[in-house]
């Protein structure tokens, strides 16, 4: 049969990166998990987005943000008019804690370094937009959402929007209302790209 169109180098790296991220057992969460979850989206998308780490939703099927979570998510990028397939989503953690604790140290240490980095390199996003506190930790340092969250901002030569996680919908409604309010920023900061 006639080859396709060869695949780019950069999608032929995050396709095994991907395949290395499903059989990981680099840190101990891959004990309690059923699926890991890379990621998914565009390759070459202008927006990354980086939440915390799978829930129950996501450890069942192996996709981001297809719990009670990610429909909030996608609700907040209709309203924007975006789609989800706009972009690539991927988490801090790759496996999902048991029963949805925060991710410890060691095992961010561990993921980021074997994979998140590698992702953010690959997928070269113009904007990564960061959800909640341990996204923001993580890649912004020792802020809070609440520090941290004041439009673009530029760190170690990357653009960050810095938001809510959209699970503050079930706990704190009015934050809630924040996360549209970033979404619509990155809507015209991405008419300027
Ligand atoms: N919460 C996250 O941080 N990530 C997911 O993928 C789902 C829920």
């Amino acid at each position: 049969s006639a080859p396709g169109p060869a695949k780019s180098k950069v999608v032929k790296e995050l396709e095994s990166l991907d395949s290395k991220i499903r059989v990981c057992t680099a840190c101990p969460l891959y004990k309690s998990r059923t699926l890991a979850v890379p990621g998914e989206g565009k390759f070459n998308s202008k927006v990354m987005i980086i939440g915390e780490a799978p829930g129950r939703n996501e450890d069942l099927t192996g996709r981001p943000f297809v719990g009670s979570s990610g429909k909030f998510l996608d609700h907040v990028l209709e309203g924007s008019e975006f789609d989800r397939s706009d972009f690539f989503i991927t988490n801090i953690c790759k496996c999902r804690p048991p029963s949805n604790r925060t991710p410890k140290t060691g095992e961010i240490e561990t993921c980021t370094s074997l994979y998140l980095y590698r992702q953010i390199e690959l997928i070269n996003p113009r904007i990564i937009v960061l959800l909640g506190g341990v996204a923001v930790k993580k890649m912004l340092g020792k802020k809070t959402v609440e520090e941290a969250r004041c439009g673009i901002v530029e760190h170690e030569g990357r653009k960050f929007l810095v938001t809510y996680h959209p699970a503050v919908r079930f706990y704190r409604e009015e934050l809630a209302e924040k996360i549209k309010e970033d979404f619509a920023l990155l809507k015209s900061e991405m008419k300027k790209l």
